[in-house]
């Protein structure tokens, strides 16, 4: 039994020392196999180390919220400008046309919708994944969720051994349940746990004492971008999560929901992998805009 009573909350983070012994550019993933180190560059670029996923799964829980309705209006003409696409299986086949070519990080879990309690049942079955040539599987895990957090742990546990043979890295997912903090121990206790369980990607939101979170992941962090913000307050929150030491950003509605999605997702384009300002970035926005 855990000696809950004695759980020390931890301060030696080495917050700006660098990861010491690394020499692949994907943090954590210098032992990994040669498919999954393959895949991972595919997601992560070599010479910035850092991604811009474009998450689209949300009609998997959502239906057609507003910038999914017609993922061939919408999201197709900003499939050029991401590192990597995430969405599940069925919009993959329906509407992703194969010659965009871009990685597939695919959401491979499901259990539930908006309608009914936070849920997750079921993972793709792994010959599926490797039908669709994907190039990472993602999984939630709903840490803290009395119901669902033994279940979704088991299913990030199936989702590793099941990738591992076959070279296929996993994202852990962490979710944020109607009853969990949103704070820096929050998730750093969960994208710690998603690593430890064999993720080779964590995502996550951005939370003050961010750089806590990163520093204590052994793998690669991305963050989504969460509800629709000004497209300004958008930007700082990209220009913070990669300052604070996110490898990149796993982002939807705030690209998709902006008010010129194609523009948007340039710009957080240049600020992920070109170190620009979040003034630079904003301008960017604006003159592509116009
Ligand atoms: C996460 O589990 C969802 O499926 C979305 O992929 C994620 O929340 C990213 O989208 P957004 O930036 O809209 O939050």
């Amino acid at each position: 039994m855990a000696d809950l009573d004695d759980l020390r909350e931890g301060n030696k983070f080495g917050i700006g020392q660098p990861v010491q012994n690394q020499s692949f550019h994907i943090k954590g993933a210098d032992n990994l196999s040669w498919g999954k180190k393959d895949r991972l560059t595919r997601i992560f670029n070599p010479k910035s180390g850092r991604s811009v996923m474009l998450a689209f799964d949300h009609g998997f829980i959502m239906g057609p919220t507003s910038g999914v309705e017609r993922i061939d209006l919408t999201i197709a003409p900003l499939m050029e400008y991401a590192d990597c696409l995430m969405c599940s299986r069925g919009i993959l086949q329906s509407s992703v046309p194969a010659n965009v070519n871009k990685p597939i990080c695919l959401r491979s879990d499901a259990g539930t919708t908006i309608l009914t309690e936070l849920n997750d049942n079921v993972v793709i079955d792994i010959e599926d994944a490797i039908r669709l040539n994907v190039s990472a599987m993602a999984v939630m895990l709903a840490v803290g969720d009395p119901k669902m957090e033994a279940k979704t742990i088991a299913n990030l546990f199936r989702a590793v051994d099941s990738g591992s043979r076959y070279g296929i890295p996993v994202m852990g997912v962490t979710a944020v349940g109607k009853e969990m903090a949103r704070d820096a121990r929050y998730f750093g206790l969960a994208s710690r746990v998603c690593a430890e369980n064999g993720a080779n990607i964590v995502k996550t939101y951005y939370c003050d004492g961010f750089e806590k979170v990163v520093a204590s992941c052994p793998v690669p962090i991305v963050i989504a971008g969460g509800k629709k913000l000004p497209e300004r307050d958008a930007l700082e929150l990209c220009y913070k999560a990669i300052n604070d030491g996110a490898a990149g950003v796993d982002m939807g509605r705030n690209v998709f929901q902006s008010e010129n999605p194609v523009a948007m997702i340039q710009a957080v384009h240049v600020l992920v992998h070109e170190n620009l300002s979040v003034d630079q970035a904003y301008q960017l926005f604006n003159d592509l805009n116009k």
